[in-house]
């Protein structure tokens, strides 16, 4: 068997993105392309030789192919050992863990998180490092760089591995190992929560739906709650990983898992219902008549957090994205411990937690984790709800109405206007960061603003400094605004307007919370003049 080296051109100035590089599969089936950012990562590492590294992705069309062409490309570069996913499956909570357990130097996850797979959807690529985060900016940059110089590539001919069988074979000098893609991830959440008491759950007749959306999820979910927990069959649908998650759009909210929101709202719901996306990160938490909103969900984890053992000596603190509510920050006020204000972006938590500084993390986009891993994790946050239940005896309705009791309900939402144009979003945002100095003080109706500006972080750990992270708007009460660009969409620009209001009175807790936020949602379009701008009358999404 011979290494090869083969010419190839460098990318046309195709920047990935903090989540990696996501392009159409027809971009990824170029002849040179995947092999070209693969190239690149190896030379970000300096070769790969000797290293051990960790490959897997989400099942989604091209994840096998992909697999077959890293793993040769890892024998030309001499990496010792790479452990995959049987199937070529990891999702990446998953991904995530092997990494820490094994020691290994980092790890390639192959998915598009949420996008659609299949021939026509999406594809995806990053890179994670030893304490299997995202790789940070600095490295990100390194392999963009060598994207847009290199001209040639190192691969074996030697192959295909067989991806079906666990153990270890050899490629061209390199071992591939195969290895079971839930264990290592359900020995983690066994030692993090109450599994007994889960258990005997389960046994009183306790039911609940897990929706894996025909994603990476439902391996592990099936694995471990119908597994290990004794939940009964049935109880873990569309459980198996497809090409093209069956044609679900894997990204769970009211509006995309509408099959289970409309099974929680009628007369044969379970008494829970949860649901992950395509890679297994985010998670959505439903009770009946009731989906709780993601910045609710952290804020009672964190308030009850002592009562699953992995969390029993307590939190460090709490870290949540700006455009989160408010809800952790009451918890950490309670608990006397910090709360994290960080930009948009799971990567931003990376030190909080390394540096022991944050416990608990989490996001408005279904996205929640703590420092077992270094990556958001949906199954984890599911558990951390089933330990809940487990031990307080209550319903997840009561559960979080009993929580707004105690700290009040933070009414939220966000609009989020898909495929605009670009240009138009640029000159909206240009427009509103001009205006930021005149709002302070200005009066709307009830509400005065306290603040305007354009969110700015520093790093409490390395200092780094990143800027223009959203405008926020908040009024003296605490209600805010927040306006902000995606940087994960593909087509046009995603604008997304965050919404939020404080209401302590337990006798108006029970309003729509779309009425409940009417006032802010009228501010945000006299001070953005969203609609006219973008030609937009309504949301493509409401979450
Ligand atoms: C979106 C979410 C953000 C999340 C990211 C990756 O990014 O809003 O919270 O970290 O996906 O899952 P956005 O498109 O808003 O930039
Ligand atoms: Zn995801």
């Amino acid at each position: 068997m011979t290494i090869q080296t083969v010419a190839t051109k460098p990318f046309a100035g195709q920047r990935p993105g903090t989540s990696g590089l996501r392009k159409k599969v027809t971009e990824f089936q170029q002849p040179g392309y995947l092999e070209n950012f693969v190239e690149a990562i190896f030379l970000t590492l300096g070769g790969g030789k000797g290293a051990t590294l960790v490959l897997g992705g989400d099942g989604r069309f091209y994840n096998r192919s992909a697999i077959q062409t890293i793993l040769r490309m890892a024998a030309a570069h001499k990496v010792q050992k790479v452990l995959v996913g049987r199937g070529g499956i990891l999702s990446t909570p998953a991904v995530s863990c092997v990494i820490r357990k094994r020691g290994a130097f980092g790890g390639i996850v192959l998915s598009a998180s949420h996008n659609p797979g299949g021939p026509d959807g999406d594809f995806g690529i990053k890179y994670n490092i030893e304490n299997g985060g995202p790789a940070p900016e600095k490295i990100t940059e390194a392999i963009y760089a060598h994207t847009q110089t290199l001209s040639e590539y190192h691969i074996s001919d030697a192959g295909p591995v067989n991806l079906d069988e666990i153990g270890a074979t050899t490629l061209d000098g390199m071992t591939v190992e195969v290895i079971d893609p839930v264990a290592d991830y359900a020995e983690l959440m066994s030692r993090l929560f109450d599994f007994d008491a889960i258990r005997e759950l389960f046994q009183r007749g306790f039911t609940m739906r897990f929706d894996g959306m025909s994603a990476v999820s439902g391996p592990y979910a099936k694995a471990i709650i119908e597994g290990m927990l004794g939940a009964p069959e049935g109880t873990v649908i569309n459980d198996e990983p497809l090409e093209d998650f069956g044609g679900h759009h894997p990204d769970p909210n009211p509006v995309n898992a509408f099959d289970l929101v409309a099974l929680m709202n009628g007369p044969d719901a379970p008494e829970f219902g949860a649901a992950s996306d395509g890679d297994g990160d985010r998670n959505m938490i439903v009770g009946r008549k009731l989906a709780v909103a993601p910045s609710d969900s952290l804020a009672i984890i964190a308030a009850n957090a002592t009562l699953a053992p992995g969390y029993r000596d307590g939190l460090k603190g709490i870290a949540r994205s700006m455009p989160t509510s408010q809800a952790a920050d009451r918890v950490a006020a309670a608990l006397g411990i910090a709360c994290f204000e960080t930009p948009t972006g799971w990567k931003y938590f990376g030190n909080l937690l390394d540096a022991n500084l944050a416990t608990l993390c989490g996001e408005e986009s279904y996205g929640t984790g703590s420092n077992h891993i270094r990556e958001k994790d949906g199954v984890w946050a599911v558990l951390f709800w089933l330990n809940l239940i487990a031990a307080t005896g209550k319903s997840v309705n009561r559960i979080v109405r009993e929580h707004w009791a105690r700290f009040g309900r933070n009414y939220y939402s966000r609009h989020d206007y898909e495929a605009v144009d670009a240009a138009a979003a640029d000159r909206m945002m240009l427009a509103l960061r001009g205006k930021l100095a005149s709002l302070a003080g200005q009066r709307f109706g009830e509400f005065r603003v306290a603040q305007a500006d354009d969110f700015v972080y520093t790093d409490p750990v390395d200092q780094s400094v990143a800027t223009k992270q959203g405008i926020r708007i908040i009024m003296s009460d605490g209600s805010r605004i927040v306006l902000r660009l995606s940087g994960t969409g593909t087509e046009g620009a995603t604008v997304r307007v965050y919404l939020e209001r404080y209401e302590a009175d337990p006798s108006r807790h029970d309003l729509d919370t779309q009425e409940a936020l009417a006032p802010l949602i009228a501010i945000a379009e006299q001070v953005s003049e969203l609609k006219q701008r973008t030609g937009r009358n309504e949301p493509s999404v409401i979450t």
